[in-house]
């Protein structure tokens, strides 16, 4: 980018203010736009029928059964937001330590998948065992570590799992080394070399998941008795991206693409977006980042005490992380945010 930077053409000949003048000029000179299109819709999804369950730290926030998923879908597809992201809520009974569940036919991840089947929206599946683990852990432990190894063989019984229930993006957010490489083999072994990989490539330890845990109702970070019970690691320090590290997420990224990525995932979105940022301008693949649990409950509670004009900052959020380069956000504001971004066209 060049600046003209001669003296003759500074102030006042240069006035910047001119194109601010009115409404008109400030849309047309507006580089750059929201669209439902950038959205991606994550759902909480749990065991029963037609139930709703608030997530009481995400005001405004709900866990469905997944009969409720079809009108989530009629919904997505009427306001245009083009992906649905599913969380499913594992009942406690159903966790065990080598995470099972996260692969048995028939599981609520299946009944979910199933309820969407044709319903014209893409459907996003995470690939990560947190919600299957008793501990919480996104892989399986062993000795105190997350086994890297272990880890991978049980990510792969979940992702064709996934694919056989009709997922049509699979995203693992489990951050072992290695497992874009090999899913896409395995993937591509089973007959689904259509199946795209949104890799979580550059996923920070972030304190801004807490309500996450509670809506998925795993054990909240380090005080887990379940984590010290087994011997777990009491963080996912061991995997995630620290947050002073910006060039090693650049390097996870590249990793990721060169492993077989379609895509890649930026999270947290806005303490993130350098990232996003440098990935865009490193790389070509779609990007998107992750306006997380975290974020979305500090918003909310903010415009709940009255103290912050919801639509007006998550607006500015939505649009500050496409400056910076991002192709979509997944946003737990998706639905109120395509209808304000509707209505303003
Ligand atoms: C775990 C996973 C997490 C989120 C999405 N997938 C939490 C974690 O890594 O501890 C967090 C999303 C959010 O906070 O909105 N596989």
């Amino acid at each position: 980018m060049t600046f003209i930077a001669s003296a003759t053409r500074a102030y006042p000949k240069t006035r910047l203010r001119r194109l601010r003048s009115s409404d008109a000029l400030l849309r047309l000179c507006a580089e750059h736009r929201l669209s439902a299109a950038d959205l991606v819709w994550p759902i909480f999804v749990c065991e029963g029928h037609n139930r709703r369950e608030p997530v009481v730290a995400m005001r405004g926030i709900e866990r469905l059964t997944t009969d409720l998923l079809p009108a989530c879908a009629e919904q997505a597809l009427q306001l245009g937001i083009p992906a649905l992201a599913l969380f499913p809520v594992v009942a406690q009974e159903s966790k065990s330590a080598d995470a099972r569940e996260a692969w048995r036919k028939g599981n609520l991840m299946s009944c979910a998948l199933e309820a969407l089947q044709g319903c014209g929206v893409a459907v996003l599946a995470d690939v990560a065992l947190d919600p299957y683990t008793t501990h919480g852990h996104d892989g399986i432990v062993n000795g105190g570590r997350v086994d890297n190894e272990a880890s991978l063989v049980a990510l792969g019984k979940q992702a064709l799992a996934l694919a056989d229930g009709g997922a049509d993006l699979l995203a693992p957010s489990d951050m072992m080394d290695g497992r874009i490489a090999s899913l896409r083999e395995l993937l591509d072994a089973q007959g689904f070399e259509t199946l795209p990989l949104v890799s979580y490539a550059a996923k920070f330890a972030s304190h801004f998941y807490a309500p996450f845990r509670e809506a998925l109702k795993i054990a909240p970070e380090g005080r887990a008795s379940a984590t010290r019970a087994e011997g777990a690691p009491r963080d996912k320090r061991g995997y995630q991206l620290g947050c002073a590290n910006g060039d090693e997420a650049l390097w996870e990224i590249a990793l990721d693409l060169q492993e077989g990525a379609d895509m890649v995932i930026v999270k947290p979105a806005l303490p993130y977006l350098d990232i996003v940022r440098r990935a865009k301008e490193a790389f070509a693949a779609p990007l998107l980042c992750y306006h997380v649990s975290g974020e979305y409950a500090a918003l909310a509670a903010a415009a709940a005490a009255g103290i912050l004009d919801e639509r007006a900052c998550l607006l500015e959020q939505l649009l500050c992380c496409k400056r910076a380069g991002a192709s979509a956000v997944i946003t737990y504001y998706a639905p109120r945010a395509a209808e304000w971004i509707n209505e303003g066209l």
